[in-house]
């Protein structure tokens, strides 16, 4: 057996924008999406998830969607987790050129779905990483980020950037502007993560702005402006030696970051993506006096990231109506991890 574990992910700047060419720097977060992989003596996938949601599940089938047998689970959840696994053990049997492979598969996950934690790339990029190495086919980490992007791709039709695979691949801070990806040395970020309970549909969201870009000029001025912001930002957090930011002491830098993304929810919130919990945790961490806080994500419901280096932000936000849990989330420079 082999298992992976990989790590969920916030939005510092540049979710949606992202998905049209502009920067965005997403960082790993240290709760990890878990996977072990057996493999199989004939073609079947088998599928054992238990923490992915309040219900968990236990799926065996012949290896295409198609052949899914009935369950007794929620719909969108089966389709929502088992659509990144399948495309992961497709992703696994072309690298190691075995298209009959079958496999024993276990998902445990600490991050909730679809609540902007990059949870279904967590999922993936563990996957493929355990799957191709329980086939005797390991591949470097810039591999996998790029099968795991491949397999999100193709799950949300071809709506979907390389950040949120490629940060959980590599860990750390990242920043992607379309094809290019790269790690970058950010300061420890004293982040907060406040959660409604709730989850955002990413297709759904995603479309919604595409059709307000290409209604309104201004939409589309909307998502340069977040990229501006990005590239401002992206200077506070790694300043060249050269960069008069690179004088700001850190502390300043940070809190500058954290008026960054009071910004960029600002304009996530005009492009329709935020939520009215979403915007009174937001709210609360500011009140609390945190130096910034933005949705994180795709937004629509999940969960905001705040900037806080005091403990009011997390009480504060344990008191705000529609937030279900809140916690500190500690950066992680490790991307996909080898267990066994
Ligand atoms: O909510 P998540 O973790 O699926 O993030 C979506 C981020 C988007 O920019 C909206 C889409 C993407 O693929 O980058």
């Amino acid at each position: 057996m082999t298992v992976s574990s990989a790590p969920g992910k916030v939005y510092i700047f540049g979710e949606h924008a992202v998905v049209y060419g502009e920067p965005a720097i997403p960082c790993a977060i240290e709760r990890r999406a878990t996977v072990s992989v057996e493999a199989r003596d004939d073609d079947h996938v088998r599928v054992s998830a238990s923490d992915l949601s309040l219900d968990g599940f236990t799926v065996e089938y012949a290896g295409s969607t198609d052949d899914r047998p009935d369950v007794d689970v929620p719909a969108s959840l089966v389709e929502a987790a088992m659509g990144y696994i399948d495309a992961a053990v497709e992703q696994a049997r072309d690298a190691a050129d075995r298209p009959d492979a079958g496999f024993d598969i276990t998902v445990e996950s600490e991050i909730p779905l679809g609540a902007g934690l990059g949870s279904s790339a967590a999922v993936t990029v563990a996957g493929i990483d355990a799957a191709t190495r329980e086939l005797g086919q390991p591949l470097p980490p810039e591999e996998v980020a790029d099968r795991a992007y491949r397999a999100e791709a193709e799950v949300q039709n071809g709506q979907a950037s390389r950040a949120d695979t490629f940060c959980s691949a590599v860990g750390g801070a990242v920043r992607v502007e379309g094809d290019d990806c790269r790690s970058i040395e950010a300061p420890d970020l004293p982040i907060v993560i406040g959660f409604d309970g709730g989850a955002g549909d990413t297709g759904e969201l995603v479309a919604g702005v595409r059709a307000l870009k290409e209604q309104y000029s201004f939409a589309d001025d909307t998502l340069a402006t977040i990229g501006d912001i990005v590239r401002t930002g992206e200077r506070l957090l790694d300043p060249d030696p050269d960069d008069p930011e690179a004088e700001i002491p850190v502390e300043d830098r940070i809190a500058e970051v954290g008026q960054l993304m009071n910004f960029n929810h600002g304009l996530l919130e005009s492009l329709g993506v935020s939520s009215r919990s979403l915007d009174s945790m937001v709210w609360a961490a500011r009140e609390a006096g945190a130096h910034g806080a933005k949705l994180t994500g795709a937004g629509g419901g999940g969960c905001i990231a705040a900037l806080d280096p005091t403990p009011e932000t997390l009480t504060a936000l344990r008191f705000t109506p529609g937030c279900e849990e809140a916690f500190r989330a500690e950066l992680t420079t490790d991307g996909v991890r080898r267990l066994e």
